[in-house]
């Protein structure tokens, strides 16, 4: 499920996987009789909900960590995740949204954040790594050059 979006950002990575994961337990409860379905999906919906605010906080961090230009806009974004993923959560115990359309909308949420706005800071992680590799070997250059 998580091919296609790795970012080559480990610990991002492992997050965004486990969130898929739990995201794809949603589906398989979400699948199952309506005793199932009662009996397992606020618990499902639970750990869904805590670690998304686990991740998105860490990620936070994270991007704080390495000074990345649009954390402000990230961390605006991130807030109205959460927000929808909470009213959509909300809707379903309401019995407003089927099992199938939260499933849906959770699945969309995580990858279309990740492939579209959490891309972004992969990219400019990705600059800051070749660039410090050329400074690096400008500053290996230079004392060579000097001797020449
Ligand atoms: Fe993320
Ligand atoms: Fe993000």
């Amino acid at each position: 499920m998580l091919e296609g979006i790795v970012l080559g950002i480990d610990e991002m990575d492992a997050q965004h996987q486990m969130l898929l994961e739990i995201a794809e337990h949603f589906r398989c409860v979400s699948k199952g009789t309506e005793a199932e379905v009662q009996s397992h999906m606020a618990s499902v919906l639970n750990a869904l909900l805590d670690y998304a605010t686990y991740h998105l906080a860490a990620e936070e961090e994270f991007l704080k960590a390495i000074d990345y230009p649009d954390f402000r806009e990230h961390k605006i974004l991130h807030h109205r995740l959460l927000s929808t993923l909470r009213k959509n959560c909300l809707l379903f115990r309401e019995q407003c949204l089927s099992a199938r359309q939260l499933s849906d909308f959770i699945e969309q949420w995580i990858t279309q954040h990740i492939l579209e706005e959490d891309a972004k800071y992969a990219a400019y992680l990705r600059n800051l790594r070749t660039e410090a590799k050329e400074g690096v070997h400008a500053g290996q250059r230079s004392p060579s050059e000097s001797l020449a």
